[in-house]
């Protein structure tokens, strides 16, 4: 396994960039023209009106705990549509306390806020990535992303480790582990209606994954500082997520999500309250490309910088995943070989951030 102890060049976070004032960014966050934020963007000021409200769906899941059967089931089946056409949708109603999505972000922007030197003190590398980093990848010269991220593992337990979260704010490790619970809680709600709208029965997925005390969930927090030349460069390139899915809780009040929709790239307008969903390539490979991970970027502006808390739900690290059996059929045979999600990571840890790339190279050669 290629799990290089350090990083190939010295780390420049990107937040100390920003706020040193500086007017034109570094070479290294340079992207090539055809990578830039301008290229085949959908923008809200187009002409054309049906473009202008292009949005992911967004769906209220409160009616799937009523005791009609009729709404429940038409709530599961506007999460089945989300999941094939779009990979990427909006929940609101989810049970999870607004109170504590709002005092994760303050949290985690009071992290951020804190002087260089006591951020340094968690400093990730790239044998686990646990910590405060400002890359991803280890390849020499590469072209970097204009953002700098916290990560944890919250799940399983035995790689829970307190001790490598941020100890201040003081509130800090109270709010990862409230947001956590409560996540992860919501996130094994969400694999039983993926494993039902599969058709697989409810436990499917979970059990595929492991089990809920097995599964992995790691928290990605994102901050992507205010860039003084954001048309050159991304706050996170092109990429599908590796895992499972994922649980993201956007900017409040800055928007910067990109999704590509038939080759364009289309900007996620959060929904107040709500958390974004989207398939990684875990469930892509189980559901046999039923559901497929979708490409998303995020782009930087000028004015304001932005945060954002992915948690990311998946497969026990040593499972084989692979095409669940119910929907490998002599007409849609198996479409990618089996690997552990532990080998899987290893190739967005080493290269970065590469479109879809990866699941794409797990294809069975037909
Ligand atoms: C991620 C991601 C999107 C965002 O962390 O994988 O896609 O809006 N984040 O920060
Ligand atoms: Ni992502």
């Amino acid at each position: 396994m290629n799990c290089s102890l350090n990083w190939p060049e010295p780390v420049v976070r990107v937040q100390s960039l920003s706020e040193s004032g500086i007017c034109s960014i570094p070479e290294c966050f340079i992207k090539p023209l055809s990578d830039r934020p301008s290229r085949n963007t959908v923008t809200t000021t187009t002409t054309n009106i049906s473009e202008t409200h292009v949005n992911i769906p967004v769906i209220d899941l409160q009616n799937l705990f009523s005791n009609d059967q009729r709404l429940c089931d038409e709530t599961l089946r506007l999460v089945s549509d989300a999941c094939r056409e779009w990979g990427f949708f909006q929940i609101e109603n989810h049970g999870v306390s607004h109170e504590l999505m709002k005092s994760a972000r303050e949290t985690w922007r009071q992290f951020f806020g804190l002087p260089l030197d006591l951020k340094q003190e968690y400093s990730n590398s790239p044998s686990t990535y646990e910590g405060y980093g400002s890359r991803l990848g280890v390849e020499k010269g590469a072209i970097l992303d204009w953002s700098d991220y916290f990560f944890l593992h919250y799940m399983p337990l035995s790689l829970r480790n307190e001790v490598k979260w941020p100890a201040v704010p003081p509130s800090c490790r109270k709010v990862i582990a409230e947001y956590g619970d409560e996540t992860v809680k919501l996130c094994g709600r969400l694999m039983k209606i993926l494993s039902i709208n599969l058709g697989l029965g409810e436990e499917y997925l979970q059990n595929a994954f492991g089990g809920s005390e097995s599964i992995g969930a790691c928290l990605r927090v994102n901050f992507y500082p205010k860039c003084p030349q954001p048309d050159l460069t991304l706050g996170l390139s092109p990429h599908s997520d590796p895992g499972g899915f994922t649980l993201l809780l956007p900017d409040e009040d800055v928007s910067g999500l990109q999704v590509l929709k038939c080759n364009e790239w289309v900007t996620v307008k959060p929904v107040p309250n709500a958390f974004i969903v989207n398939i990684g390539d875990q469930i892509q490979v189980l559901s046999n490309a039923i559901y497929k991970s979708v490409e998303h970027r995020v782009i930087v502006n000028a004015v304001k910088d932005r945060v954002s808390l992915a948690l990311f739900y998946n497969p026990k690290s040593d499972l084989l995943i692979q095409p669940a059996e119910q929907l490998v059929t002599e007409d849609r045979p198996a479409l990618y070989s089996p690997m552990t999600f532990d080998e899987y990571r290893l190739y967005i840890r080493t290269k970065g951030p590469r479109g879809k790339a990866q699941v794409e190279s797990l294809k069975c050669p037909r």
